[in-house]
């Protein structure tokens, strides 16, 4: 296994998911590797092609999140895009499932975002007063997560997937990807299909969420989208997620580096953890990945032990302690 633990909060709440790991016996053979926008500032490289062949070589990467500033003067590249586009995982798959300190019940939404090209290929210029961000759709991109999509939603028995674009707008890009979706669903009679705009469905998170099941979408939709679904279930602190390709897996929470509490021993870790508990699945170990997930749900169900995003007043490690508990006591 590579650990990446990432800027900001990403060593606490990766300290975390290392932890609970533990505690359902699972300790690989790991490496971690320091890469990021700290490492940047300190030796002026934020990822090598090193640390690169040696994320190829692990079986799977347990990443927690990394700083990209927003500044134009700084010629940093995100390393996170970075390392998705280098291992190709162009399937970001985002589960929002209620938990029980959610507002809404009842959800159970997955957004699956491409994760490889979009306007994320940094294919950008600036002259004269205008700059340009190119937004690059393919054929390829777009049938390879679409069809991720549709197995996806066979796998865990959903019965519809919807395609949320822009095509009304963007008749180049966002058509094409419609248009693969369209060819893609005739392969999948079994399968509900429909289309719907992005910001139309943005409306409808919120005023219907229970009503989305399986969406497909370009990369910045999908970016933009899942944070505001995250806010659905109750916190961005909350929300792991999974990178897929045809070689590679990658797991990591859906939030970023929380400059504002970074440092302050409360950040939320179960993003992180439950990135962990994805990655137990996927190496085999469902019955781990499950039970990490239940001893989630039963310290939220409590509700004695929360961070501050959730309304509490618990620490990092408090509320990691609770969730080691509930495992222990369950084995
Ligand atoms: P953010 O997700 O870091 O924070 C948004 C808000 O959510 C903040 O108020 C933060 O305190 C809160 N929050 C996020 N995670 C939390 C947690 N685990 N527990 C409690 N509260 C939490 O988004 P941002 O501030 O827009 O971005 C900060 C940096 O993170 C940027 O440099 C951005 O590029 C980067 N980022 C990286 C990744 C990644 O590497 N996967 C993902 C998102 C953002
Ligand atoms: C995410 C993040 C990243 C993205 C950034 C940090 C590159 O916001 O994983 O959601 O936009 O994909
Ligand atoms: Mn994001």
């Amino acid at each position: 296994m590579a650990v990446v633990p990432g800027d900001g909060i990403g060593p606490e709440v990766m300290r975390s998911a290392l932890k609970v790991l533990n505690a359902v016996d699972f300790s690989p053979e790991y490496v971690a590797l320091d890469v990021g926008y700290e490492r940047w500032r300190r030796e002026g490289v934020a990822v090598t092609q090193d640390d690169i062949e040696t994320l190829k070589a692990s079986d799977v990467v347990l990443k927690g999140p990394v700083t990209t500033p927003p500044r134009r003067t700084e010629t940093f590249e995100s390393v996170t895009l970075h390392i998705r586009r280098a291992l190709d995982v162009y399937a970001n798959v985002r589960p929002f499932k209620s938990l029980p300190v959610s507002p809404f019940a009842n959800i159970e939404m997955i957004i699956v975002r491409e994760n490889t090209e979009g306007v994320y290929m940094g294919k950008e210029s600036y002259n004269g007063g205008v700059a340009v961000t190119e937004r690059v759709i393919t054929e390829r991109g777009s049938r390879r997560i679409v069809d991720y999509a549709f197995k996806l939603a066979r796998r865990n028995k959903r019965s519809k997937v919807t395609c949320i674009h822009k095509a009304n707008i963007m008749k180049a890009t966002c058509g094409l990807f419609r248009d693969v979706f369209y060819q893609v669903a005739k392969g999948y009679g079994d399968i509900a299909h429909a289309e719907m705009l992005v910001d139309a469905c943005a409306h409808e998170m919120i005023k219907n969420p229970r009503s989305l099941d399986v969406l497909v979408t370009t990369n910045m939709f999908g970016d933009i989208l899942s944070d505001e679904a995250a806010a659905l279930i109750g916190s961005l602190g909350l929300m792991g997620s999974f990178n897929i390709g045809d070689r590679y897996a990658l797991f990591e929470p859906v939030h970023g580096t929380a400059p504002d509490i970074a440092g302050k021993g409360k950040a939320n870790p179960i993003g992180m953890i439950m990135a962990a508990s994805y990655m137990l699945d996927n190496i085999g170990r469902e019955y781990d990945g499950a039970s990490v997930r239940t001893a989630i749900e039963e310290v939220l169900r409590e509700g004695v032990v929360l961070t501050a995003d959730l309304g509490g007043g618990s620490t990092t490690e408090e509320i990691t302690q609770a969730i080691i508990s509930k495992l222990v006591s369950s084995r």
